[in-house]
């Protein structure tokens, strides 16, 4: 067996002898695999369909229009005809930050005004995180109320290039305080607002938010990577009808390949078309947007949609569990796939649980949490998800299972105990009874 094949192996077993828990991370079918080594990945198509720079683009045209209108007709499907009819897709953006990054190139100028949400509440970095050294930090000058305005290092492109202010939640309860928000977009006036981040568990009002962005006259983008597959099941609300802009990725709870997909208004499909190619990319990846077609495809069914109700019965199931045992869960439970426990007050560190739970085979990840007063690579949170053990078969009976064993590890760690009895076992015999798909 040469070196790839033997790593494609052991990978292989690593995900089948372990259950992963980060939420946005997924399994698909073989036929998703299927599509992304299969011989789309030789063409080379810069262009649209029927407007190629390249011959022997007719497949491939009849495969990205195809997908195309796939991903309006699954993501919009919980909304009116109206809205339905109102939307338009590029499937050949790379990634979610790529993604958002075309979505700001099509209608900002450099120096426009972007109102994001904070990273360290759970926004995304791409929303233009950017920070200052503790030596470097004038917290009177950067943060005020719920309102972040960014530090010297640049970390993101985009707070380069764009003016980034970002809202934090509500101190008491974590969650947005929508009037709040409100009035920092009065006082900032923003060009464009964006919703969405990767560890916030409730769902978003975009009905708030759109009256927010229409009284400052800022378009509306809603970031949603995390939820897309929740948003196809119908299992959270679907920001269609409110937002003139939508991303998200295609490889978290929708279950498709590592990829993205942006979408539009109908008036703003040409900018949106131009600033993907030729404003930043070049030619697309067939392959992936085969693959992400395929997904569409699974996504379409009764059977997704048990699928993404389930994740979020599975999550609010470990989220009340862990409450239960006495855990402090950020906002008392979640609305959708994740769950963010605070453990630093416990005396526990988000690393150490995380890392001591990889050890007994539950993958998990350290994180922020709001008002976080730790670091990003000493966080004192962790943050769980549900889509990939429901994909395995899980349902609630297995979920307070591995409930169980997470609070275990979580007592010990907190009494200083090292001795972990047989939960390497418990998770083995979990693995061994909910496989793999396919
Ligand atoms: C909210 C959000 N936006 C954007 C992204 C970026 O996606 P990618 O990793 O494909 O660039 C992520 C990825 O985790 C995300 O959670």
């Amino acid at each position: 067996m040469n070196k790839i094949k033997e790593l494609i192996q052991k990978e292989y077993d690593r995900q089948h002898n372990t259950l992963g828990m980060i939420p946005s991370e997924n399994y698909t079918s073989k036929e998703v695999r299927e599509a992304v080594g299969s011989v789309f990945m030789h063409k080379y198509s810069e262009g649209y369909p029927a407007a190629r720079y390249y011959e022997g683009n007719e497949v491939i045209d009849e495969l990205e229009s195809f997908v195309r209108d796939m991903a309006v007709k699954v993501m919009t499907k919980h909304d009116s005809k109206e809205v339905q009819n109102n939307w338009h897709a590029n499937v050949q953006v790379l990634s979610g930050s790529a993604a958002n990054l075309a979505v700001y190139t099509s209608i900002l100028e450099p120096g426009d005004k972007i109102l994001s949400m904070y990273l360290p509440d759970g926004g995304h970095l791409s929303h233009g995180w950017s920070y200052s050294s503790k030596k470097d930090r004038d917290d009177s000058l950067e943060s005020e109320g719920i309102a972040y305005k960014g530090g010297k290092k640049k970390v993101n492109f985009t707070s380069k290039v764009f003016d980034i202010v970002q809202y934090k939640t509500d101190p008491s309860t974590f969650v947005f305080d929508y009037d709040e928000i409100e009035k920092l977009a009065i006082q900032e006036k923003p060009k464009l607002i964006i919703t969405g981040g990767t560890a916030y568990p409730r769902d978003i009002d975009y009905k708030r938010m759109r009256e927010i962005a229409d009284k400052v006259g800022a378009y509306y983008h809603a970031d949603v990577a995390h939820e897309a597959g929740l948003i196809a099941g119908g299992a959270v609300p679907s920001p269609f009808k409110y937002a003139d802009f939508v991303t998200f990725t295609t490889h978290k709870t929708l279950r498709g390949p590592k990829g993205a997909v942006a979408m539009c208004k109908r008036e703003f499909a040409k900018k949106l078309d131009r600033a993907v190619f030729p404003g930043l990319q070049g030619g697309p990846f067939n392959h992936t947007i085969a693959g992400v077609g395929q997904a569409l495809i699974e996504a379409d069914t009764k059977e997704f949609q048990d699928y993404a109700n389930q994740v979020v019965k599975n999550a609010q199931i470990l989220a009340e569990e862990l409450v239960n045992a006495g855990l402090n869960v950020i906002t008392g439970g979640t609305d959708k796939h994740l769950v963010l426990v605070e453990v630093l007050s416990a005396g526990v560190s988000g690393a150490d649980f995380a890392s001591k739970l990889a050890e007994i085979g539950i993958i998990a990840n350290k994180n922020t949490v709001p008002y976080e007063k730790g670091s990003p690579v000493d966080p004192s949170g962790l943050r769980l998800g549900t889509p990939i053990l429901t994909t395995r078969g899980m349902k609630e009976d297995a979920i307070k299972e591995v409930a169980e064993i997470i609070v275990e590890v979580f007592n010990m760690l907190k009494n200083n105990e090292d001795q972990y009895g047989d939960l390497r076992l418990k998770v083995d015999g979990l693995c061994q009874k909910y496989k793999l798909p396919n």
